[in-house]
């Protein structure tokens, strides 16, 4: 199973993204967390911590470059669910000629739809726990009392717009990309998590 997970910050794609790897037994390859993880270590470049913080996109051959490795490990042997990535029309490309030249392609892209001002809010409530990387949100996942709460640097109020605004930009057009090619399944990302987790999979089963 070979998956992509398309979908404006904050409209639950890591979140599902973790119930569909549990399933389906592929792991999840997250460009945001591989490109966090790269900052936290000391390992990305000035110019692009300060782009992920502004909420702006990291150049796509850098992404790429992340993708076509960690796609080799050996986890990704039988599948993988790719969390934010692509997310421009050269990145798809990109991921196509990479599949292609390894006799693989994609199964589906989930697309998850949520309004504007419930994105907002799910990215601005979130928290995550620094000791164990667990996600909450302050509203819908309160964390436990003894959680260490940190709040991620691009889930400032104003960050999260430009976010959404260059997802509008830069991402909207990846789904007729996928719809011209009979992949999109559009889900509906209203709703409780396993609400929203039944809706992928039974797209899934659809296909
Ligand atoms: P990335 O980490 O990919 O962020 P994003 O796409 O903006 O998505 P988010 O992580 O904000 O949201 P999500 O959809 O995963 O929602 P979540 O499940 O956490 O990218 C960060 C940055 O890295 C980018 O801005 C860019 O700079 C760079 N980057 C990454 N990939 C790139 C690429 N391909 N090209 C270029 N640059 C790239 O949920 C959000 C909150 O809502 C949580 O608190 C959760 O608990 C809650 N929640 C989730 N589902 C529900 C539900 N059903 N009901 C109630 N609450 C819910």
């Amino acid at each position: 199973m070979r998956l992509v997970f398309v979908g404006p910050p904050g409209a639950g794609k890591g979140t599902q993204a973790k119930v569909v790897c549990q399933r389906f037994g592929v792991p999840q390859v997250s460009t945001g967390d591989m490109l966090r993880a790269a900052k936290a270590e000391g390992k990305l470049p000035a110019e692009l911590v300060a782009k992920m913080s502004a909420g702006g996109l990291v150049p796509d051959e850098v992404v790429i470059g992340l993708i076509d490795g960690r796609t080799l490990e050996a986890d990704c042997a039988d599948g993988f669910l790719l969390d934010g990535f692509p997310r421009t029309s050269p990145q798809a490309e990109a991921l196509d000629s990479l599949l292609s030249s390894r006799r693989q392609s994609l199964d589906a892209a989930i697309a998850l739809q949520v309004p504007f001002d419930l994105l907002m809010e799910r990215a601005i409530l979130r928290r995550t726990d620094k000791r164990t990387g667990q996600i909450y949100h302050l509203k819908y996942k309160p964390p436990p009392p003894d959680a260490e709460l940190e709040t991620r640097v691009d889930d400032q109020e104003d960050v999260v717009r430009h976010r959404l605004a260059t997802y509008e930009k830069m991402t909207a057009e990846l789904l007729p990309y996928y719809e011209a090619r009979g992949m999109l399944k559009r889900v509906d990302g209203v709703g409780d998590v396993d609400e929203v987790s039944k809706r992928i999979f039974a797209a899934l089963s659809a296909s």
